[in-house]
């Protein structure tokens, strides 16, 4: 035994000497330091020697073990410093910052669309939508505009039917809403609209815009003037000053455009403004009686007003930006500006 036991050792030693990572001299160490390894088989093995064999017997052992773990000890630092110089001799950085990825962002005319919805609600308005595939009769008969009415010239329609269209304008939401509920009411309605024009610099065939409605006992035009200019100075600023334009629309009476003052020549007249100083950013009025009869309202005891702006060109005017079309190319190059 004693022989075996030298030669199990010689052959710890050396394998342990060749053991090239921590995973093999693991495995070398089960084999011969382990709670069933070889060194362990020969202690337990002694109970079979005669009384005089055994106290040399395990003295060997002992020894062995002493030098079987030296051994052991030896290459497990051995292998460790080679671990450590390979990760100091790579090329990883481990302190560098890492990779920072582009993350996607709401688009501007969303952006726009929010800031715009936000503003009215915190002035009490509800939103309200309706479909975008529409009835003529709630995108034009209901709101004063008739079959043969000239004013349906301005709408270059998508026709679907004869009475089905993609409405042209949120309107139609106005009386859907007003069928739908008694006064008082103060909603607004976004979504898209659609009209047959062609891709322009100030066109697109189907854009977003924000339709808004207020009908109650002694609503007035000063009631329209407040409402429309707080959201200006919320939208564009106070230094920003408004103005109301008569206008026409068959279903308000008395009819405005309300313009801002440019931002770029403040006032003064330039290029951007063509001169004027003012910028046209939606069409507002008071809701024609006409419209009160068509949804069941009584003229005599309620009065309303309506706007409607088109969210592009809002921001347009916002950010100065000079063509719609930029907010359908999906451009990152424009996009990742906001
Ligand atoms: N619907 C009109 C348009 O698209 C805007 C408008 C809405 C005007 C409400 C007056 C009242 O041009």
């Amino acid at each position: 035994m004693i022989e075996e036991v030298a030669e199990a050792k010689q052959q710890a030693v050396k394998e342990f000497a060749s053991a090239s990572c921590a995973e093999e001299l693991e495995r070398f160490r089960i084999k011969y330091l382990g709670k069933r390894g070889l060194l362990a088989m020969f202690l337990k093995s002694i109970g079979k020697l005669s009384t005089e064999e055994r106290p040399g017997a395990g003295k060997v052992i002992n020894d062995a073990k002493v030098s079987v773990q030296q051994a052991f000890d030896e290459a497990k630092e051995r292998i460790a410093v080679a671990n450590q110089g390979e990760v100091a001799a790579s090329s990883f950085d481990w302190t560098l910052p890492s990779y920072s990825f582009a993350r996607g962002h709401l688009h501007p005319c969303t952006q726009v669309m929010d800031d715009v919805i936000d503003i009215f609600v915190e002035m009490g308005f509800k939103v309200e939508t309706g479909p975008e595939v529409e009835l003529d009769y709630y995108n034009f008969g209901a709101l004063n505009t008739p079959k043969e009415h000239p004013a349906r010239d301005l709408h270059d329609t998508f026709y679907i039917s004869d009475d089905v269209l993609l409405r042209t304008h949120t309107s139609p939401v106005q009386i859907r809403v007003m069928e739908s509920v008694k006064p008082p009411v103060q909603v607004i309605s976004p979504g898209v609209a659609y009209r047959r024009d062609a891709a322009d610099p100030t066109h697109l065939p189907m854009f977003t815009q924000v339709e808004g409605l207020m009908v109650d006992e002694g609503v007035t035009f000063s009631n329209l003037k407040a409402v429309l200019g707080e959201f200006a100075r919320q939208m564009f600023g106070e230094e920003r000053k408004t103005r109301f334009r008569p206008h026409y629309f068959p279903f308000t009476e008395p009819s405005a455009e309300m313009d801002i003052s440019c931002g770029i020549c403040s006032g003064k007249g330039c290029r951007s403004c063509k001169g004027t100083g003012w910028l046209e950013i939606l069409g507002c009025g008071m809701v024609h009686p006409n419209v009160f009869d068509n949804v069941g309202y009584n003229r005599e005891k309620y009065t309303g007003f309506a706007f409607g702006m088109g969210i592009e060109r809002i921001a347009m005017l916002k950010y100065g930006i000079d063509d719609i079309r930029l907010f359908v190319e999906n451009d990152l190059r424009f996009l990742k500006q906001f």
